[in-house]
């Protein structure tokens, strides 16, 4: 069963090589690149004293999520959430710039639908999106074009979309199993759709399993907001741990064995 999903997702990985060559690199390419090369560049001209220099879109994947905490987690998301967007180095650069929810009254529904608090799903919390504006946003508000709540959830809403994880690894024929990944066919696969390498976080087997589960993707940008290679450097493994409490498990970079890609908890 694993050694035929193994060859399975190679083959499959492979037939699609050329589709994603042909149809899905233009299309998701221009769609990530499209900041870029349009109203970012002005950024360039700013002289901030910025103390950070990556941001790091992060998805999460619901389903590991729940499953990396013990609490009842009823019915997780079976599509890519977002978990945050970070600027790399600093956190919490203004604690007096306090989350406030009607600011970003326009964007709830899709705050909702993208960027939900996975383990406490009553529609009106918001101390999410606060630990996320507080720790992470009041430092990326350093770049002009988030530097407001709606600026900062909206935008990071805005390059989710662009980046239309969940329908590209669709395409490419990674979905939720019960059969293993390789996880160097999900790099791959992914490299190939974006043109850069995102960062892949596990959750390391549990006593009596086997396997490591896929829990997050991080996608890197720079201050221009233009997609950019991950890499391991000290720098950004700073980062990798968020602080809300999604469990006391953590996780870490995936290691170049079997994935699993958990449909349910
Ligand atoms: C911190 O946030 C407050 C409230 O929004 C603002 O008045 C102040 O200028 C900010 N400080 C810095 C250094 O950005
Ligand atoms: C949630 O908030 C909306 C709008 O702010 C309000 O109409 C609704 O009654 C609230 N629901 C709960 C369960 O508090
Ligand atoms: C990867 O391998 C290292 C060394 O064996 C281990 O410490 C780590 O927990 C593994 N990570 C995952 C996500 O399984
Ligand atoms: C990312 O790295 C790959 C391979 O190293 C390279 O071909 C590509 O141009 C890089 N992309 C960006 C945006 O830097």
């Amino acid at each position: 069963m694993v050694t035929w999903s193994i060859l399975h997702v190679r083959y499959t990985v492979n037939k699609m090589k050329l589709a994603v060559v042909h149809y899905l690199i233009p299309a998701c390419f221009f769609l990530a690149f499209y900041c870029g090369y349009t109203s970012c560049k002005f950024l360039e001209s700013e002289h901030h004293p910025h103390t950070w220099k990556k941001l790091f879109l992060v998805h999460h994947w619901p389903v590991t999520v729940c499953k990396m905490n013990e609490n009842d987690c009823k019915d997780p998301p079976k599509y890519w959430t977002i978990h945050g967007l970070w600027p790399d180095k600093v956190e919490e650069c203004n604690r007096t710039w306090h989350f406030n929810v009607n600011e970003i009254k326009d964007l709830l529904p899709d705050m909702r639908q993208y960027w939900p608090d996975v383990l406490h799903s009553s529609p009106n919390r918001t101390q999410f999106w606060k630990h996320e504006w507080e720790k992470h946003g009041t430092c990326a508000a350093a770049l002009e074009p988030l530097n407001s709540q709606k600026k900062y959830f909206g935008k990071t809403l805005d390059l989710y979309q662009k980046l239309d994880l969940n329908s590209c690894l669709l395409k490419v024929g990674i979905k939720p199993s019960s059969t293993y990944y390789q996880m160097t066919a999900i790099k791959e696969a992914l490299t190939s759709i974006y043109g850069v390498t995102p960062k892949v976080q596990c959750l390391p087997p549990k006593e009596g399993e086997e396997v490591q589960t896929i829990g997050q993707i991080e996608f890197c940008f720079s201050k221009e907001l233009e997609l950019s290679n991950c890499t391991h450097s000290k720098a950004e493994s700073y980062v990798m741990q968020n602080g809300w409490p999604f469990g006391t498990e953590e996780l870490s970079v995936c290691n170049d064995t079997l994935t699993y890609y958990p449909a349910q908890v």
